[in-house]
């Protein structure tokens, strides 16, 4: 076997068997497969897409490719969350403590941004002294002491979609059903969760654009899922406009700390309380959907939800001082409104132009080796349907050189585009589909 065969087979759109599929992601893993090898098999993956069975030989064999984490000494359900992507997307950091307030064990491995979308790992760092990178044991532990930990994809799981998931960023191969399916559950299984709930985005900023594609995705999960033994709920989400206001890794942190605090943006409640009332249930902790979602909002009215989070970020070696006074999070050099020149309604706020920018200000990476700035970014001002007087504050640019700051408010006029007809709000939940 070798990989220029596999390459052909897949470029000429035949199907390939368990062992090649196998023999090129531990060849890869393993530094004996070179990247420009690795990257024509990958866009020709892309092209040609995958069959059912390939997928699920690709996903165990990413999961497969490092140490699959064993998480039974943790009494209870252990109930993973991820999603598919999405731009102002700081569900996870809000969503995790609150169903950890509620006896839900939480165990999560993040991933960073990709392509124009966000990651939760770079928001974290975003916190002084948070680290994503802790021993497996400091992992385990955290979680049997306080019931959660957050880190990053370290230690050694799924070493072989780490590669891949940097490589398709690298080579414009992240909007592929397989790839997703195989990349997200391949972490899934390697992280030992039992069951699974999983935001599939959809829109403007996923990388599903549209729902039939969503549900394809969802539905190809859910089989891994079933056939991992890992029941999975999907919950496909509107992500044409930004989530909440926020873009951009410490101004999101703030956002997400400031909803804990009770402050919630209509868009970012929604999702956070569905997601967490399937998380809820899938633990075998309340079967009752509506009464989940009113567990969690008694939990952050009464604070729980956030003295969970802030002893999260004090567990994992975070300065709580800057959690408690949010305002002393690092600033970036420059906050300055874009001020609207039309009347009306916010018609649309592209939320991949939004990704696009923000990472333009230096909250994203362009190649792998770029630092992040966690200080910069956008904060919105209005939202689709909002009504728009001419001189109203659209958004706040937050940027660290004068240049960025100027270009990015020209280009935040271009994206958001107002109407002078009424516009009506779009629904946010869109379906749910469920695995059993
Ligand atoms: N999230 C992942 O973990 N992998 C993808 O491919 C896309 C989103």
């Amino acid at each position: 076997m070798n990989i220029i065969d596999i390459i052909e087979k897949k470029r000429d759109k035949m199907e390939l068997s368990k062992e090649e599929i196998e023999y090129f992601i531990n060849k890869y893993t393993n530094d004996e497969i070179k990247d420009y090898q690795a990257s024509a098999l990958v866009m020709a993956i892309f092209l040609n897409g995958m069959t059912e069975k390939e997928t699920t030989d690709l996903t165990l064999a990413m999961a497969n490719s490092g140490e699959v984490l064993d998480l039974s000494a943790l009494n209870g359900i252990i109930v993973d969350k991820h999603s598919t992507g999405g731009v102002g997307d700081k569900v996870s950091i809000i969503l995790l403590p609150l169903v950890s307030s509620l006896g839900v064990k939480v165990a999560k491995m993040s991933g960073r941004g990709l392509g124009f979308t966000g990651g939760t790992v770079d928001k974290l760092q975003s916190i002084p002294g948070y680290k994503t990178e802790i021993e497996m044991e400091q992992f385990i532990k955290n979680v049997e002491q306080i019931g959660i930990s957050m880190i990053s994809q370290t230690l050694n799981l799924a070493p072989a979609d780490k590669k891949l998931y940097a490589l398709r960023d690298s080579i414009s191969c992240v909007e592929s059903i397989p790839l997703i399916a195989s990349s997200i559950m391949s972490k899934k299984i390697a992280s030992g969760a039992d069951k699974i709930v999983l935001d599939v985005t959809v829109g403007k900023g996923a990388f599903m654009q549209d729902i039939e594609n969503a549900r394809k995705l969802a539905d190809m999960m859910i089989k891994i899922g079933r056939l991992a033994n890992k029941q999975t709920t999907c919950i496909l989400t509107n992500m044409n406009e930004p989530l909440g206001y926020s873009i951009g890794n410490s101004l999101e942190i703030i956002e997400a700390v400031q909803f804990l605090k009770g402050n919630m943006s209509e868009d970012l409640k929604q999702v956070v309380l569905k997601l967490g009332s399937y998380m809820i249930k899938l633990a075998g902790l309340g079967n009752n959907l509506e009464e989940n979602e009113n567990k969690m909002i008694e939990n952050i009215k009464n604070g729980k939800a956030y003295e969970k989070f802030k002893q999260l970020v004090e567990k994992q070696g975070g300065n709580i001082a800057y959690i408690d006074k949010i305002e002393n999070m690092r600033k970036a050099n420059f906050i300055e409104p874009v001020y609207s020149i039309n009347r009306g309604y916010i018609q649309e706020i592209d939320s991949k132009e939004i990704g696009k920018l923000a990472s333009y200000l230096g909250a994203g990476r362009e190649t792998k080796e770029d630092k992040i700035e966690h200080e910069v970014g956008i904060v919105l001002n209005k939202k689709v349907a909002d009504k728009v007087e001419v001189n109203d504050i659209l958004a706040y640019i937050h940027a660290n050189s004068e240049e960025k700051l100027n270009c990015a408010k020209k280009r935040l006029l271009e994206i958001i585009k107002t109407s002078l007809e009424p516009i009506q709000k779009e629904q946010i939940i869109l379906e749910i589909i469920n695995g059993d």
